[in-house]
């Protein structure tokens, strides 16, 4: 049953004659958090995006989610049926307030209940904000955000849709340490569940991008290596790291 949550069959995607990714197959159960690791151009964004519907897959490959084809539909469908990601570079819609900036990611249909309207959507959009650790500038104009900051709305934006599958890419980039760990919180938060004053989450699935490995191996209990665009490896965070592929392909490179 948990398996049918999200498959990932023969996915891959060529740029003229570059394979990025190359017949990536997996699958995670409704609760899991996987860990995406690998080196610089190993394909991990380019995959990230062809599950959002930024990038159509090569003919074949396939993305279910909930039992749903996601491969080669359009982003707006794609986080309405609950899988939403946040982005490696930051482009929020600078001249608005940050608060605009998560109101828009509010009026989703999945997120927007019949009935509520704008004084709630702000306050559901603040609640996000507030859990993301960035309220205090909710009326700044976005273009004030600092790096890590700019990484806060990100998640703020993408956890204001409601997700049950949340795809991360590299939300610890450009964070200091203290940053770090409070980010590595806040991610562990969400997985748990709970109320967060408008906003009720589940607690989504999520896969996570990070060249951190020690911290993305505290949250995750299951990594999966990309080299070249294929898996070279894929189990818990302690067989990961005696893996002598992996070491090869990755750690022994300097990764940290
Ligand atoms: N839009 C694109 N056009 C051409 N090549 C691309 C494009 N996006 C990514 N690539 C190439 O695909 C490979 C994988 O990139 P990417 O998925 O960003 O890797 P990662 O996120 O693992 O660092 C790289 O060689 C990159 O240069
Ligand atoms: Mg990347």
């Amino acid at each position: 049953m948990s398996e049918s949550f999200l498959e990932i069959k023969s996915l891959s995607k060529t740029f003229g004659g570059l394979t990025a990714v190359n017949n990536v197959n997996f699958s995670m159960g409704r609760h899991q958090i996987i860990g995406l690791i690998g080196p610089n151009g190993a394909g991990k964004t380019t995959l990230l995006r062809m599950m959002t519907g930024i990038l159509k897959p090569d003919p074949g490959g396939s993305v279910l989610f909930k039992g749903e084809e996601c491969a080669g539909k359009n982003t707006w469908d794609i986080v309405n049926k609950g899988m939403v990601s946040t982005f490696q570079n930051m482009r929020p819609f600078r001249k608005l307030p940050i608060l605009a900036n998560v109101m828009v990611a509010c009026l989703c249909p999945r997120a927007l209940k019949r009935g509520e309207w704008v004084k709630k959507i702000e306050a559901k959009a603040m609640d996000a904000l507030e859990f993301a650790g960035i309220s205090d500038m909710a009326r700044e104009k976005a273009s004030v955000l600092s790096q890590g900051d700019l990484k806060r709305l990100e998640v703020a934006r993408a956890i204001a849709t409601e997700p049950e599958l949340l795809l991360l890419d590299e939300p610890f980039g450009g964070l200091s340490p203290a940053e770090t760990d409070l980010m590595a919180k806040s991610i562990k938060r969400l997985h748990k569940g709970g109320r967060f004053g408008r906003l009720h989450s589940e607690g989504p699935a999520m896969i996570i991008v990070e060249h951190k490995l020690h911290w993305l191996m505290m949250i995750a209990s299951r990594i999966i290596v990309l080299n070249f665009g294929t898996i070279i490896a894929d189990g818990t965070p302690d067989e990961i790291i005696k893996n002598p592929q992996v070491i090869e392909a990755y750690l022994g490179q300097g990764g940290n």
